[in-house]
């Protein structure tokens, strides 16, 4: 091969397995960085980020949001996808090209041919919050992926097996990492240990991280 052959080539991102149909691409997000971080403000001022609360009565560490036509709610009735922001009263934010790119690149990356994810949940840690041990299965059906983008400070990661019960593999996903999984990982229980302090040229003191699902039919 010749040597201008070699400059047209991409760098490979460095793809590590979790398991069967679960991937972590490191880096991945880099070249989308700025671009992600721009629409995301836009996405922010339409539609705020917001601590819900729990079925259970609880205020959530974490701060949430969403684009895309669906967005994942959760209130004192329960967890569901919604088309309207009950903050906003108007729909979610359309899903910037952006975001969907990555998503449907990161993806595709690892084998997931033709993902198209309508709901993307957004989620800003500052220190000490966490997400505790969970699955994602309120979507319509479990036949797609899940693209999970991280930016900012570094967080831990855990992901578990289909019981709660099951051996946690931990990793730290560091800025512009992303996390696939689907297939027969796709109902596996993860979660992310209370955030450490810290800063972040590009967020600040917080890490967000971007969930790409397909929620609706
Ligand atoms: C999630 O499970 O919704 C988010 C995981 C993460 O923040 O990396
Ligand atoms: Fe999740």
């Amino acid at each position: 091969m010749s040597a201008d052959l070699f400059d047209f080539m991409e760098p490979q991102a460095h793809c590590e397995s979790m398991g069967r149909d679960a991937f972590v691409l490191r880096r991945f997000a880099l070249p989308f960085e700025q671009d992600i971080w721009g629409e995301l403000q836009q996405v922010v001022w339409l539609s705020p980020l917001r601590h819900m609360t729990t079925p259970g009565g609880f205020r959530m560490s974490v701060a949430m949001t969403n684009t895309g036509r669906l967005g994942w709610i959760s209130d004192k009735t329960g967890y569901r996808y919604d088309e309207i922001d009950p903050l906003s009263g108007r729909p979610w934010p359309t899903m910037p090209s952006a975001f969907k790119s990555l998503a449907k690149s990161a993806a595709s990356h690892v084998g997931f041919e033709g993902f198209e994810p309508d709901a993307c949940l957004i989620n800003h840690y500052e220190a000490g919050a966490r997400l505790s041990l969970h699955q994602d299965k309120d979507e319509r059906d479990y036949a797609q992926p899940i693209v999970s983008v991280s930016l900012g400070l570094p967080a831990t990661f855990l992901f578990g097996g289909l019981a709660r019960t099951d051996k946690t593999l931990r990793t730290v996903l560091q800025h512009g990492d992303v996390v696939v999984w689907g297939g027969v990982s796709r109902l596996n229980y993860h979660g992310i240990l209370p955030l450490k302090p810290g800063r972040h040229p590009l967020t600040g003191e917080c890490r967000i991280n971007l969930t790409f699902r397909h929620a609706g039919s």
